[in-house]
């Protein structure tokens, strides 16, 4: 066991994150660039940011919403739906205004509605960002009425994903906040094109913490959280050392009215203690060592940047999770409300 008091490492990039816009921008922004210098900034606005132009004014909202102070940068992404242009795509790419596009299948999230319908309508983007060398991010669900919740990621995996690393072998791939055992063999299966990004809940958390002893909103995000063994199989990627996986909380802030709701919204506010929770995690494996990797270096390394140079320094303490924060003047509830964590954030 791992028993250090103290652990620094190079400042952390967040791989994949929900900013929102406006006032809720505002609020949740600081928790983020407190910990992180860069983040990939995922599009599912209202309406989506599907093009440079968008991106680039979506870029410069976040940066006047940051707090002086805070050094914070924005990697910002486009939004594919079915009648997005390849010129687009590779226009915007090469003048640096998104990162990476992300596919999001329609319906089958928050924000998804104007999604794809069928990854052949895309197919023409696909082959240009094969050639350009940009990153597609992907939320990995089918949405069909007949495939259970349960096993929409596993079944996206066999008709789309496998389909697709075969026929564009020089596609760069995430395969986002993946949460089951399939998803981890896929990836360590499918050579250097593809990497996955994990969020602290499912690490965390399996479905019986939503479902056990009343139905418990605040545990409710998409992918859903699955069976225990999953969690085990995601733990043991995660804290592995492999560079296929990375940090990306997929922090997604829900005012608390829409989560305590006859339809509550999907997605789990997870910024304000994202690093002290993974943390708990590379703590209990005995894998403090490994940390530095998922949170600061393979991203970088996936994504051709380089690492931050900077550091971040954690010290052992108790934390107590506030049970709800205000953002946008509305309570919101964040990851592990009420809970004590036993790692601080000190520099
Ligand atoms: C995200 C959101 O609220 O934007 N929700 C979620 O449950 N993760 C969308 C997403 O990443 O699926
Ligand atoms: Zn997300």
């Amino acid at each position: 066991m791992d028993q250090a008091e103290t652990l620094t490492i190079r400042r952390p990039d967040d791989w994949h994150l929900h900013l929102r816009d406006g006032d809720v921008l505002r609020g949740v922004l600081p928790y983020t660039a407190r910990q992180f210098a860069r983040a990939i900034v995922m599009p599912n606005l209202s309406p989506p940011v599907t093009t440079a132009a968008e991106a680039q004014a979506y870029r410069e909202r976040i940066v006047d919403a940051l707090p002086d102070g805070l050094d914070f940068t924005p990697l910002m992404t486009c939004y594919l739906t079915d009648s997005t242009s390849p010129d687009e795509i590779e226009r915007g790419y090469g003048e640096g205004a998104f990162v990476a596009a992300k596919l999001y299948p329609a319906h089958a999230t928050t924000g998804s509605a104007h999604g794809v319908t069928d990854i052949a309508h895309i197919r023409g983007v696909l082959v240009g960002m094969e050639r350009i060398g940009m990153p597609l991010l992907v939320h990995g669900e089918v949405t069909d009425d007949e495939t259970d919740i349960f096993d929409r990621e596993a079944v996206f995996i066999e008709r789309i994903l496998a389909p697709l690393i075969r026929d564009m072998p020089g596609l760069r791939i995430v395969f986002e906040h993946i949460t089951t055992a399939e998803a981890v063999s896929f990836v360590e299966q499918a050579g250097p094109q593809a990497a996955a990004t994990i969020t602290p809940q499912h690490l965390h958390i399996n479905r019986n913490a939503m479902l056990v002893g009343g139905i418990r909103p605040h545990a409710y995000c998409l992918p859903v959280a699955k069976r225990e063994k999953h969690r085990l199989a995601l733990r043991k990627a995660a804290t592995s050392g492999s560079a296929k996986y990375f940090l990306g909380t997929d922090s997604a802030p829900h005012a608390k009215s829409a989560k305590e709701n006859a339809c509550g919204c999907a997605g789990i506010f997870n910024a304000p203690f994202a690093l002290e929770s993974y943390l708990a995690v590379f703590d209990e494996e005995g894998a403090l060592d490994c940390f530095e990797g998922f949170a600061s270096l393979h991203g970088p390394q996936f994504y051709g940047l380089e690492p931050n140079q900077d550091t971040i320094t954690f010290a052992r303490a108790q934390v107590q999770v506030p049970e709800q924060l205000e953002a946008a003047g509305a309570p919101i509830v964040p990851f592990h409300a009420g809970e004590t964590l036993g790692w601080k954030q000190v520099d």
